[in-house]
C-alpha cells in the first residue's frame, strides 16, 4: 500500500490522503458501502463503480458460510466473483460472530460458533480468518479481534483487548508467512471498550507493531454508547495513532458522526446504514433524513434533493412516486439506495474538497446548520 497525506486542516485534525492499493487509488476520507454477501443490497458492482465508489467492504463471516472458500477459490477471489474491479476491504468475522450468533464462545484459540446452516460447531481462529481473507483476496484485511458489546463493563473488556493484541500477533505471523503481504494489507483493530486507560494500553501495544501493519482501525464502538463517550474515544485513539497510517472507524455511518470523525482525524468508515435505511424508505439529504413514507410526500413532485447528481434525482424521479413504491417495489428501494450512497460520497467528497481548500471549519458549520435547520 502507498499512503500519502496530501493536506491537513489547520484548526481540526481532518486530513486528505491518497491510498494506493492493488485495485487503484482511493482518496480519503471516504465512506465504504457494505456488501456483506458480495453484493451491495440493491446495487450491482457496475452501478457502484459508475457512482464513483472506489472501496467497498465484504464480510469474511458471511462469505465463508456462503458461497464458501472453495467457490471463491474457483472464481479467483471475491473481486472476480462479484465483478468488482476496485478496492475491497474484508472484515475478519469477529464482530459478526458476536453480533449475529448468540452461541459463540470465545477461547484463546479462537471463536467457537454454530454454523447457522448446518448447526455444526465451527472454530474461527485468527489464522483461519487470515486464510479465508487470503482466498477472498481483499486489498485490506482486518485482524480477527475479540469484540465485546460497547456497553460491557468489568474485567471482560480488558481481557478482550489483551486477547485482540495476542490475536493480532497471530494474524501478523500467518500473513507474513503467506507471502501475500505484498498485495494484501493487514489492519490492526484498537479495542478497550469505553475505558480510556484500556484504550491507551491497546494503542501502546498495537503501535509497537506499526511496522507490521498497514493501518489501524478503531473498533468496539457504535453499540448504543452516549455520543459524548463515543467522540472522546475516537478523539483519543485518532490522536494516539501514527500520522503515516490510515485510521478507520468501524461501523460508523450517520452523516453527523462521519463529519465529527473526520474532524478528529479519521480517514475511513463503513456502515450498512445508508442502504438499510433506504429499504425502510428513508432518503438522506443535506437538509436531514427524509422519511418518504410520510403522507406529506404523496403529492411532492420534487426529486429527493435538488441538484443531486445521482441517477434517481437527475432522472427526475419524484418523492411522490417513491412515497408510493419505496417499501413495496425493489426498483424504488434500489433508487433510494443509489441516492443514499451518492449522498455519503458527496458528504465525504465535500469534506475532502474543503480540507484541500482550507475551508473545512466552514464546511462543518454549513453542514450542521442545514442538516438540523433543514426544511426537507
Ligand atoms: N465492525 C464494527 N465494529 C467492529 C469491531 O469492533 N471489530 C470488527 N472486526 N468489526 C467491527
Ligand atoms: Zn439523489
Amino acid at each position: 500500500m502507498q499512503f500519502e497525506v496530501l493536506a491537513t486542516c489547520h484548526t481540526t485534525r481532518a486530513r486528505v490522503s491518497r491510498m494506493k492499493l492493488a485495485h487503484g487509488v482511493t482518496l480519503l476520507p471516504t465512506f465504504m458501502p457494505v456488501a456483506t454477501q458480495a453484493a451491495i443490497k440493491g446495487l450491482t458492482a457496475q452501478q457502484m463503480e459508475s457512482l464513483g465508489v472506489t472501496l467497498i467492504l465484504n464480510n469474511t463471516y458471511h462469505l465463508n458460510l456462503r458461497p464458501g472458500i472453495k467457490i471463491l477459490d474457483e472464481a479467483g477471489g471475491a473481486h472476480k466473483f462479484q465483478g468488482w474491479n476496485r478496492n475491497l476491504l474484508t472484515d475478519s468475522g469477529g464482530f459478526q460472530l458476536v453480533s449475529l450468533n448468540k452461541f459463540t464462545t470465545i477461547t484463546e484459540e479462537g471463536a467457537l460458533f454454530q454454523d447457522p446452516f448446518t448447526g455444526e460447531p465451527t472454530m474461527l481462529t485468527p489464522e483461519e480468518s487470515m486464510s479465508i481473507q487470503h482466498s477472498i483476496g481483499g486489498d485490506i484485511m482486518m485482524q480477527l479481534d475479540d469484540v465485546v458489546a460497547s456497553l460491557t463493563t468489568g474485567p471482560r473488556v480488558g481481557e478482550a483487548m489483551q486477547r485482540s493484541v495476542r490475536w493480532l500477533d497471530r494474524c501478523i505471523e500467518f500473513h507474513q508467512k503467506s507471502g501475500r503481504d505484498k498485495f494484501q494489507n493487514l489492519f490492526a483493530i484498537v479495542q478497550g471498550g469505553l475505558d480510556p486507560e484500556l484504550r491507551n494500553q491497546c494503542l501502546e501495544q498495537m503501535i509497537r507493531r506499526k511496522d507490521k501493519v498497514a493501518g489501524f482501525a478503531i473498533g468496539g464502538l457504535s453499540g448504543g454508547e452516549a455520543k459524548d463517550t463515543f467522540w472522546r474515544i475516537i478523539k483519543q485513539c485518532a490522536e494516539g495513532l501514527p500520522t503515516d497510517r490510515p485510521r478507520y472507524a468501524m461501523g460508523i455511518g450517520f452523516a453527523e458522526d462521519l463529519l465529527i470523525c473526520v474532524a478528529l482525524g479519521i480517514d475511513m468508515a463503513d456502515c450498512v446504514f445508508p442502504t438499510r435505511t433506504a429499504r425502510f424508505g428513508v432518503a438522506l439529504t443535506f437538509a436531514g433524513p427524509l422519511n418518504l413514507k410520510l403522507r406529506k410526500h404523496s403529492h411532492d413532485l420534487k426529486p429527493i434533493e435538488e441538484g443531486c447528481p445521482c441517477p434517481t434525482c437527475s432522472s427526475g424521479t419524484s418523492r411522490a412516486l417513491l412515497h408510493h413504491t419505496v417499501t413495496i417495489e425493489t426498483a424504488a428501494a434500489h433508487a433510494v439506495s443509489m441516492h443514499n450512497l451518492v449522498f455519503q460520497a458527496r458528504l465525504m467528497g465535500g469534506a475532502r474538497d474543503a480540507i484541500l481548500a482550507g475551508t473545512f471549519p466552514g464546511y462543518l458549520k454549513n453542514f450542521f446548520a442545514d442538516y438540523y435547520g433543514g426544511t426537507g
